[in-house]
């Protein structure tokens, strides 16, 4: 775990710039005039940053800090994010991972927005509208950026505040620019305590496996979004791909537990009462599955919903041709970005996806401003709790249907989360007619 994914938050700022020039004229959506409830400011930089095992590196960085400042606010408050960039010549801009904000607020590089250059200054606002566990990075050139530190996490409170009794802790998995830098983070927790452990997972390629040891636990939520009735599991991982985010719930009992982060004993976070003891022993586990977890719920779809529109994609590579040379390319209907295709949808319209992973790797696709209801994996219906991804990982050979409304007008991209392959092809874009 990089240093300084702490609790808490972030530095408040106080007054907020006006936009950079020469940006394009967007429509907004969504009421976002106001006095905003939270403000922060995030100072784009390049900086040293100290890992935990002590290791320097040269970051990218949102305030000088990898990840960037924990963003803590509640649900309703309307927030104003100021981003200045000092000195990434690149250029940088903020997405909100798995917030569905309004199109303009989305901070896509040349889509939504230009991006920010160094000595500009551009403001984001947006209602946090929905509760759970989210990241921002920047999305000019994300591969890059993200691999190289701009990035941090964001939590959404229920409107009232989180229960005080409750241990909240985020744990960010990042490799890019860290590299294997194993540490244990230690962590006290005195026994009854509710414990939540908020986890997300910025590598890129990497899909990573959490086994939590010592206490049974649930699977509170999943990409944000609270999975309804979750039974208790043991000897189970769970599973992220890129861009993925779990929260995981138990309670402390009276002898340490251990988060493994790839099934070892030298990444993760040991909590007991005092920030000592043993690691245990971790367990065989089989991987959790959300398509039959949890108690089902109301959903707006089903098998039987006349969707007003069918789209396919079928998620393949092949050797080719990109910016000059020959790679291999991520293809999306056969296509790279920017020739792969466009779904047009109308405000208002049920639309159905089948994701079909006929290439040789794992994709985890990540739909911009909206959330798929996963309906059924390889003909398998989804019978457990509704189950809501942002970013759902379409490993080889899989088969998904997924459901969405289209409530958020705009365009929006549709891309791969292992960055890598967005940059080579796998990106495409929703827009409403
Ligand atoms: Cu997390 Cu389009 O990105
Ligand atoms: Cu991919």
């Amino acid at each position: 775990f990089p240093h300084g994914a702490g609790h808490g938050e972030a530095a408040a700022a106080t007054a907020a710039a006006g936009n950079a020039a020469s940006l394009p004229v967007t429509r907004l959506t969504g009421d976002v005039s106001g006095t905003p409830d939270r403000r922060f400011t995030l100072t784009a930089q390049e900086a040293k940053v100290t890992l935990s095992s002590g290791k320097t590196i040269d970051a990218w960085t949102y305030n000088g800090q990898m990840p960037g400042p924990e963003l803590r606010m509640r649900q309703g408050e309307l927030v104003e994010v100021t981003l200045i960039n000092r000195d990434i010549a690149e250029g940088v801009t903020i997405h909100w991972h798995g917030l569905d904000v309004p199109n303009a607020q989305d901070g896509v590089a040349g889509a939504t927005q230009n991006a920010v250059r160094p000595g500009e200054t551009f403001v984001y606002r947006f209602r946090a509208e929905q509760t759970g566990t989210f990241w921002y990075h920047s999305h000019q050139d994300s591969q890059e950026a993200v691999q190289r530190g701009l990035f941090g996490p964001l939590v959404v409170e229920p409107a009232g505040g989180q229960d005080a009794g409750i241990k909240d802790i985020v744990a960010i998995t990042h490799q890019g620019a860290v590299g294997n830098d194993d540490t244990v983070r230690r962590e006290r927790a005195a026994p009854g305590t509710q414990v939540r452990l908020r986890l997300i997972n910025t590598d890129d390629w990497t899909i990573q496996r959490y086994t939590l040891a010592g206490a049974p636990f649930r699977v509170a939520a999943l990409d944000g979004t609270d999975l309804n009735g979750p039974g208790e599991l043991t000897d189970t991982h769970v599973e992220l791909s890129t861009g993925g985010r779990a929260d995981l719930v138990f309670l402390m009992p009276d002898h340490p537990v251990f988060l493994s982060v790839g099934g070892s004993k030298e990444r993760g976070i040991l909590l007991s009462a005092d920030g000592g003891g043993e690691i245990p022993a971790l367990p065989k586990t089989r991987a959790f599955d959300p398509l039959h977890y949890g108690q089902p719920a109301e959903v707006p779809f089903d098998e039987h919903t006349p969707f007003d529109r069918n789209f396919t994609m079928v998620l393949d590579n092949k050797f080719g041709f990109y910016d000059g040379s020959f790679t291999n390319l991520y293809t999306i209907n056969g296509q790279v970005f920017p020739k792969t295709p466009m779904f047009m949808v109308r405000e208002g319209e049920r639309i159905r996806v089948k994701i079909v992973n006929r290439g040789q790797v794992d994709h985890p696709m990540h739909l911009h401003g909206h959330h798929m209801l996963v309906l059924s994996r390889n003909g398998e219906r989804a019978d457990g709790s509704p189950w809501w991804s942002d970013t759902l990982d379409v490993r080889q050979g899989d088969v998904y249907e997924v459901a969405f409304t289209a409530d958020n007008p705009g365009l929006w991209m549709d891309h791969c989360h292992n960055l890598t392959h967005a940059a080579v092809g796998m990106s495409m874009h929703l827009m409403y007619e």
